[in-house]
């Protein structure tokens, strides 16, 4: 059977994943911070949960290991937790306001949007070397193309987060390694301020006109058919194809769309 590990696996885009892939006959290893949320969806899916915090090196490294030797082989490591905190009062220079109130948010984020990439990629590529074959999904955001207005630290992981997909796929793709990353638009998850399972996806952040907005289970259904294609950049919202030319195109230009657009959203 083949197994896969979904991180983030407890909510929103990850849970769909785990979802999805089970309905393939995959078994789900189901990595979340949140114990509750995490045994939750690996109960419904017939998988196993483990309570880890990404962006800590020691506990991947354990966990690769540990589902190598008691679970099975790692065909599909996916990395999707992520945090997304928001500039504070200062905007894009702002510090505090990661995970504890005290916290640098520039930190957190490098730790979980990009660092946790990097430990799971260091800790599983090995294995699927001696294999010859394994395949990696990193969930990275738009934001990592063009940019998250109201939040700088965000968008500079996620374009982060895009580099190192690209480093990996560029180096091992020779060797049987199948890097996808994923540069999603709005999905209705709790990250943008819609509960898991709401019926309505408006009344987030974004409030009800979100550009484009999708649900988890359609961005998951649309991630796993592309990375199982062969799919290095999975862009779910076709739209942003259309935005990341128009910035390619011109910069200066599209920098100058973005300052207004800023303007109009704060009134
Ligand atoms: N929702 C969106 O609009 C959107 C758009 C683009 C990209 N993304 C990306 O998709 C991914 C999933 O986001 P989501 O929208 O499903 O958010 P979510 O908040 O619903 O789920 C994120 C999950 O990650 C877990 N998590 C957070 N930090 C962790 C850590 N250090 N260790 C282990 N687990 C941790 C959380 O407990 C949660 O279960 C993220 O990387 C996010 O940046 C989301």
């Amino acid at each position: 059977m083949t197994v896969a590990v979904v991180t983030g696996g407890g909510h929103g885009i990850g849970r769909a994943l785990c979802r999805r892939l089970a309905a393939d006959n995959v078994r789900v290893v189901v990595v979340d911070l949140d114990d509750q949320a995490a045994r939750t969806v690996a109960d419904e899916v017939g998988g196993v949960a483990r309570t880890i915090d990404v962006g800590d090196e020691v506990a991947i490294k354990a966990l690769v290991e540990e589902i190598e030797s008691d679970v099975g082989p790692i065909d599909l490591f996916v990395s999707n937790a992520g945090v997304a905190f928001g500039d504070g009062a200062a905007g894009a220079v702002s510090a505090e306001g990661g995970l504890n109130p005290i916290d640098d948010r520039w930190e957190t984020c490098w730790r979980v949007n990009v660092m946790a990439h990097v430990f799971a990629a260091r800790s599983v590529i090995p294995h699927m070397l001696e294999r010859g074959r394994g395949r990696l999904v990193n969930i990275a955001s738009a934001a990592g193309l063009l940019s998250q207005i109201g939040d700088a630290a965000y968008s500079t992981t996620k374009h982060a987060a895009v580099g190192f997909a690209e480093s990996l796929a560029i180096d091992y793709g020779d060797r049987g390694i199948q890097v996808s990353v994923v540069c999603p638009q709005a999905v209705a998850t709790r990250m943008i301020g819609i509960e898991d399972d709401s019926e309505s996806m408006d009344g987030g952040f974004g409030g009800n006109d979100i550009d484009g907005i999708m649900t988890a289970d359609e961005v998951a259904d649309i991630i796993v058919t592309e990375s199982q294609a062969g799919k290095f950049l999975i862009l779910t919202h076709p739209q942003v194809a259309t935005y990341v030319g128009r910035k390619a195109d011109d910069h200066d230009r599209w920098i100058g769309g973005m300052q207004r657009f800023r303007a109009k959203l704060k009134g």
